[in-house]
Parts: C-alpha cells; structure tokens; sequence
C-alpha cells in the first residue's frame, strides 16, 4: 500500500513579528497562519470581551481581555516547543521525545482554544443554555469562518486537527497536554495574567523555572523532579488566586445580577411583554434557543451593556432596578451558607418577599468550589490528567506523593456556597424604614443566632 504523505503548508514570515505585552514582553510570532488568524474576525472579537467578566466591579483592574489571554497561551505555548526541540528532539518514531512537526498544531490550538468564548460567558450559557466548547470547535471546523479559512491554507484536515486538540482527542498526548492539564500553557498565563490586572500577587509563581524543568514522554508532558518545588508553588498561587479573586464574594454577587436580569428579561419575552428594540432583536435567537453561529459572533460585552443600559429605561420596574444595579455597581449582600444553616433559607426568602422583592430574582444561592490539585483518582467521572515528576532513573512519581505541601491540599474541595439577598434587608434609617421590623428579624438570623456571617 503507497503511504500517504499530507503535506502541511507551513509558510513563515519573511521577518519575525512580535506584540508587546505585560505578561511574557514580547510573544512573538514566525508563522503566517498564527499573524493570519490574530487577524480573522473572530478572533478580534475577544478583543470586546473581558477574561474575567464580572470581577472588574471588585478588581477595576481587571478589564483585560480574552484577546491578550489568548496570545499570552499561544507564547507559554511557543516557549514549550522550542525548550523540546532544543533538549527532548525525537531521533526516532516512537522514542517519546518531541516531534516538531507538531508545532503548528499546537500553537494554532494555544491560540484558539477560547475563541468561542462569549460576553460574560459563565452567566449567559447558563441562561441561555450555550457552550463555549462547542462554539470554539464550531468556529474552527464551520466552513464560513476566516478562522477555519486560514488553518485550511496548511491542509483540508488541519482545522479537525486543531479542534481535535481542543477536544483532548488528538492522538500526540504532548500536545494536548500543552493546552489542557493540570498545569498547562492556559492556566500559567490566566493566574500571571490576571494576577497582575488585578493587582494582587497571589497568581505569581516562577514561569521560568517551569519552562526549564518541563519535559516530553511517551504518555505527555512531566517535570524533572528537581523541579518540584516550582511545580508546588504554582498549585499554590492556583489555590490562593481561586479563593482570593475568582471567588471574591462581590464578583460573585454581580454575577447573581446578571443571571437575575437575563432571567427578567427572558421571562418577560415568553410572555411577550419585552418591548421590541435594539435589546429585544439581538437576543431573541437566544431566548428562542435557536441561533446562527453569526448571531453568536456578534455578541460581546459592549452590545450586552449597551442592552442593559436600554433596558435599564425600561417599564418593567424589575428589569429596570436589575440593569440599573448591574451598571452602577450596586451588589446584593450575601452570606455563607453551611449545613446547619441551610434550613433558614425559607424564612430568609419569606421576608425577603415580605419586604416587597420578588426573591426569584432578589435572592440565590450561589456555589463556588474548586479543587487546588486533584491526584488521581480513576473513580471519579472526569479524571485529571496527574502532574508527574520525572526522577533520575527516568521512572515517574505522581506529585502529592513527594510533596507534603500539595498532598495537604490535594483533592481537597475548597470554597463556599452563600445566600444573596437585597442590601435593602440589612438598611436602618433609610427611606425604607417601613421594613425595620423584617430586617430586624432578618438580622436576627444573620447576627445573633451567629450562625450566618453577612460580609461587605
Ligand atoms: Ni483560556
């Protein structure tokens, strides 16, 4: 049987390119697939969505973009593939080492991996029942993409190739690793990348010392053991970073807003209530849940603001107040729900309406969990892939089981589930006084039976 040779278009730029940025100085860029796909169109609408939504109205700093972030991940990625060529190049087939025809792959992949992204993304796919997943792969295999035109100049299976990365089905587990483990090129530049837009020094860990000690084997990607203790350091900036910012009550709360005032507005359209504007036309596909990869594109932070500010106008007393409290930054209160405490619940909510909001859309719990570092366990339903140190002899050794520092953490559930309510229920003295009497009460449950803890 004749062997089929593919022959991949790989075209490098006559002169190196490269984009300043505050994470890595320069990422720079040799291949004109990478320069023509930073300039497609989906890929410049990351540009108009933030990378952390709602944490900006904690953390003003934290306006960056899914568009750096991305870059960012294809430079962490570039930097594994030359420290690979340069000290693990495969001589043979099948000897394990780093094979550099899969470079374009992987980058191509590095810089695609969120490309599906949405404006606020957490919130809306849960309103509306999307998945940036599927999108990302969408956009990347949907012939009427730029994104998809340019990754078939290299070949007409590159795009299922780079998807397929994605998708963790790629064969070369090296590659996939790059983009997706425990410690990979997207989770190293979003805890340094949003560590330092939000100005707190939890994210920092040493990248360069992790770029030094990674290497390839057969199965994927592990550390020299001497690496250990810059491996433990990053699990523990991941750690500090989701309790610090990613679960920061107040982002949290923003979030509860928004998913309110999604809820309003959808509920007001299936009761054809929703006056027809501007807001009205660009997120009916979605309230219909049937929508064009084209309606989807068009989404991004500025037109959902500008729909928010339109509704924020509106007749609807609900929508309106929601939209307004969303804008102005007006978070809800909340406080951290337990075991013993979950029983309250009802009561809360019943004064809650008492006091005059409808707790469907003023109260919610709201979860938060995360874990810093899960070992492997092939009991649970998605198993991570394990961060393993390679020792002198060459034999692998899973990292909590040498590090007592990561083994204090590992597959330990870390997080909180709390109650978010009006601030209107804990006022004294305002125009709202008529309430004294319910926020009395609520306060009751949340003071003195010291049971529930409100924070600012
Ligand atoms: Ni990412």
């Amino acid at each position: 049987m004749k062997e089929v040779i593919i022959i991949q278009n790989i075209e490098l730029l006559p002169m190196e390119k490269v984009l300043r940025d505050p994470i890595h100085n320069y990422i720079y860029i040799q291949h004109k697939v990478i320069l023509d796909l930073i300039n497609t169109r989906e890929f410049q609408r990351l540009r108009r969505i933030k990378q952390l939504g709602t944490t900006s109205y904690t953390f003003h700093g934290a306006e960056h973009s899914r568009f750096s972030h991305s870059v960012g991940v294809y430079e962490i990625t570039r930097k594994i593939c030359d420290l690979f060529q340069r000290n693990y190049a495969s001589k043979t087939a099948g000897d394990g080492l780093w094979n550099d025809n899969e470079r374009l792959v992987a980058l191509c992949a590095a810089l695609l991996h969120d490309v599906g992204h949405g404006a606020y993304s957490h919130t809306f796919e849960h309103i509306f029942n999307t998945d940036h997943e599927k999108m990302t792969q969408l956009i990347i295999t949907s012939p009427d993409t730029e994104v998809n035109q340019v990754l078939r100049q290299v070949s007409d299976d590159f795009p299922e190739k780079v998807a397929s990365v994605i998708a963790k089905t790629y064969p070369n587990q090296q590659v996939v690793q790059m983009i997706s483990s425990q410690i990979d090129a997207d989770r190293m530049d979003y805890l340094l990348r949003d560590s330092y837009f939000t100005g707190t020094n939890y994210g920092s860990f040493d990248l360069t010392r992790i770029l030094r000690v990674m290497r390839p084997y057969q199965d994927g990607i592990a550390f020299n053991f001497s690496g250990m203790h810059a491996v433990e350091d990053y699990i523990v900036s991941r750690f500090q970073m989701y309790q610090q910012v990613y679960f920061h009550p107040v982002s949290r709360s923003m979030e509860v807003i928004l998913s309110s005032l999604l809820k309003r507005a959808k509920d007001l359209y299936e009761n054809g209530q929703l006056t027809h504007d501007f807001a009205y036309e660009t997120l009916k596909p979605f309230f219909d849940n049937h929508f064009t990869l084209e309606q989807y594109l068009k989404l991004d932070d500025g037109v959902l603001n500008t729909c928010f500010s339109i509704w924020s106008e509106c007749d609807d007393q609900i929508l309106k107040d929601l939209c307004q409290r969303f804008l102005n930054r007006k978070p809800l209160k909340s406080a951290k729900v337990s075991d013993q405490t979950r029983g309250l619940l009802p009561k809360l909510r019943a004064l809650i309406t008492e006091a005059g909001f409808n707790p469907y859309y003023y109260a919610a719990t709201n979860d938060s969990f995360d874990l810093p570092y899960d070992s492997y366990n092939p009991a649970s339903n998605k198993p991570q892939t394990q961060i393993e140190l390679m020792q002198s002899d060459g034999s692998l050794i899973e990292l909590s089981t040498v590090s007592e520092l990561v083994n204090a953490i590992s597959g330990k559930i870390l997080g909180d589930e709390r109650f978010f309510f009006p601030k209107e229920m804990l006022a004294k003295g305002n125009q709202l006084e008529i309430f004294t009497p319910v926020y009395q009460e609520f306060e009751r449950y949340l003071h003195n039976d010291r049971l529930i803890f409100p924070t600012d």
